[in-house]
């Protein structure tokens, strides 16, 4: 059995000072719910100057704290960024990669994608890796050859390791109000864990996939009644930690 997990992707949103209440706003309502550790993961993707902080008050109540991205190098000149290195003297053991926004404005290709997870998993830090077609490859009828193209190199710098997380985002959804439907996300999802499967059995059973795209509190229980989607990865329902807290508790 594959234990769900919830992310919420806070993108570009919040202010650090709002960290506190949020994390507090989000543990009330979780124990409201009777939400437990045993139930589901709750990671946060939080802005990189509110890590610390996040992380410190996220893991007395139970959650994990992700950054958004990373650089594939260790340290050098690279302005702006931050390293695997950073995070895990932080003491943060997660980071999203390959983020469709970080392909579309910052130029992350598939292959620096799979450079990045790569980086992550040898420092012991879990990759939850973002794959998706556009509108226009959807409609093209390119879903399943730009999910593959997506992932190759990422299984090819990933072999021998299950430890990472990979995140269906049809681009087309993010953001837009128009989520995937059940049996979209489903046979999505299940192409992927068939591309897993392909590698090996048992890194089909293991590797969780989550979906990304407009989730809500009220279309969540349609989502995680499908076979092969094991969490979800939410943008704008998760900035308010007591819609977000729903959505945790619907999940199971
Ligand atoms: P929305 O939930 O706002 O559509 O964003 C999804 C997303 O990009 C999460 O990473």
């Amino acid at each position: 059995m594959r234990k769900p997990l919830i992310a919420g992707n806070w993108k570009m949103n919040l202010l650090y000072s709002k960290v506190p209440s949020y994390v507090e706003v989000l543990t009330k309502e979780l124990q409201a719910l009777h939400w437990t550790q045993a139930t589901s993961g709750v990671l946060l993707a939080v802005p990189s100057p509110f890590l610390g902080l996040a992380r410190e008050l996220a893991s007395k109540q139970g959650f994990s704290v992700a950054a958004q991205t990373i650089h594939e190098k260790s340290e050098g000149a690279f302005t702006g960024e931050i390293s695997v290195n950073m995070l895990k003297d932080l003491g943060v053991d997660w980071t999203l990669v390959g983020h469709s926004e970080r392909r579309q404005y910052y130029n992350e290709t598939n292959e620096s994608v799979a450079l990045k997870s790569k980086a992550a998993l040898e420092h012991g830090v879990t990759p939850v890796i973002c794959i998706g077609e556009t509108r226009a490859e959807r409609e093209a009828n390119q879903t399943h050859e730009v999910l593959r193209k997506q992932l190759a190199p990422v299984l090819t710098a990933l072999k021998g390791s299950d430890a990472y997380v990979l995140a269906y985002e049809p681009v087309w959804a993010i953001g837009t109000g128009l989520t995937a439907s059940d049996e979209q996300a489903q046979e999505a999802h299940a192409f992927i864990r068939s591309l897993l499967r392909a590698e090996s059995p048992a890194l089909a059973e293991k590797v969780r996939i989550l979906y990304g795209g407009s989730v809500k509190s009220s279309n969540i229980k349609g989502l995680m009644a499908q076979p092969d989607i094991d969490g979800a990865l939410v943008g704008g329902a998760s900035l308010d930690p007591t819609e977000f807290a729903k959505i945790v508790a619907f999940s199971r």
